[in-house]
């Protein structure tokens, strides 16, 4: 079965590619390398360099390739740049959407698995754990145009009876991870740490996160590919985790002596988040497995040897 797999050069899609690859299928990347990089795209997919807004090159792509399955997390993913640029998220996370999901109509896919999100689609939510049906209230730009095409999805499915699996992620954190993107905190610490740099926390530490760990999220990919057809899924740990207990883990792990310097909270970031995550485990089959320490022990780790490559790179070079 082919999978096509959208912004695979970037953090959760590569790692959702390499398991699809892992599992014996035929998967096509396709990417506009504006953020991600090469180095993450598997060498065993066949790879497009296509930003989704370009409605000729996706047609071509998908009429060459006629995909059973898309499975769909390129994005715009920087919060603070949909603040500023609204159009231009709307632009990628909406418009570059509906052209994937118009060309996988056009051209038969069966399945359209799609990454959403949790964190920035409830806004400040009076209930917790927060389940799928709890109103979106989205306070950003980029929490809009993600729920948004939640929608589109659910409006093709009776119009053309394409299938759709929602993935609202939580706090997604792994190796790969870039420190630009919508929730790296554990990327943003490490870098910052591991250069001598003070980290900043925005309020006051007690904000909090609901972390799932990448291999966690990519379990989930795997099971949407034959379950929970239709369905919307919360997708993280269910566990309520403060900001500046991060900021201890990074830290011990890194065996640094450095305190955070507290600057005000930005606008647009919510107080407290927890998903209830029961939905997933009795549709999908899927629970999280991996704990934060054990998470944390791996990330923490990937950061310290990438800068030490880094380092002797350009020692060497
Ligand atoms: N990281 C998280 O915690 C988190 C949480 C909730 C939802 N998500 C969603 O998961 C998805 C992946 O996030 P990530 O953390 O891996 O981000 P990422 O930035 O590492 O990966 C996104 C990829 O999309 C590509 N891309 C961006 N614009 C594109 C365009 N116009 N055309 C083609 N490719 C384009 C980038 O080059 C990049 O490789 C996103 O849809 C994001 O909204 C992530």
């Amino acid at each position: 079965m082919k999978i096509l797999v959208t912004g695979a050069a970037g953090f959760i899609a590569s790692h959702v590619a390499d398991a699809y690859v892992n599992a014996g299928y035929e998967v096509i990347i396709l990417d506009d390398l504006s953020r991600g990089s090469r180095r993450n795209i598997n060498p065993n997919s066949r790879f497009y360099e296509c930003d989704i807004r370009d409605r000729e090159e996706v047609e071509r792509i998908f009429s060459l390739e006629k995909p059973a399955i898309i499975n769909h997390h390129a994005a715009q993913m920087d919060v603070r740049r949909g603040v500023r640029e609204p159009l231009f998220d709307a632009e990628v996370n909406i418009l570059g959407s509906i052209n994937l999901i118009e060309a996988a109509v056009a051209h038969g896919a069966k399945r359209f698995i799609y990454a959403a999100t949790a964190g920035a689609g409830y806004g400040e939510p009076k209930q917790m754990p927060v389940p799928e049906n709890y109103p979106m209230n989205p306070i950003t730009p980029y929490g809009i145009s993600k729920h948004t095409v939640e929608h589109y999805l659910f409006t093709f499915r009776f119009l053309y009876g394409l299938e759709y699996v929602v993935l609202r992620y939580g706090n997604v954190y792994g190796p790969r991870q870039s420190s630009q993107g919508e929730a790296g905190v554990f990327a943003i610490f490490s870098e910052q740490m591991l250069a001598g740099v003070q980290p900043v926390i925005y309020g006051d530490g007690k904000k909090v996160r609901d972390y799932v760990y990448i291999s966690d999220v990519v379990a989930a990919n795997v099971a949407a590919l034959e379950r929970g057809a239709n369905e919307i899924f919360n997708i993280s740990n269910g566990v309520e985790t403060p900001d500046l207990e991060i900021f201890e883990r990074v830290r011990d792990l890194l065996g640094k002596q450095v305190e955070p310097r507290y600057v005000p909270r930005r606008p647009g970031e919510i107080d407290k988040i927890c998903l209830d995550i029961s939905k997933a485990s009795h549709l999908l089959g899927w629970a999280p497995q991996v704990s934060l320490t054990d998470g944390a022990r791996q990330t923490v780790a990937y950061f310290k040897n990438a800068a030490a490559e880094c380092a002797s790179a350009s020692t060497t070079g």
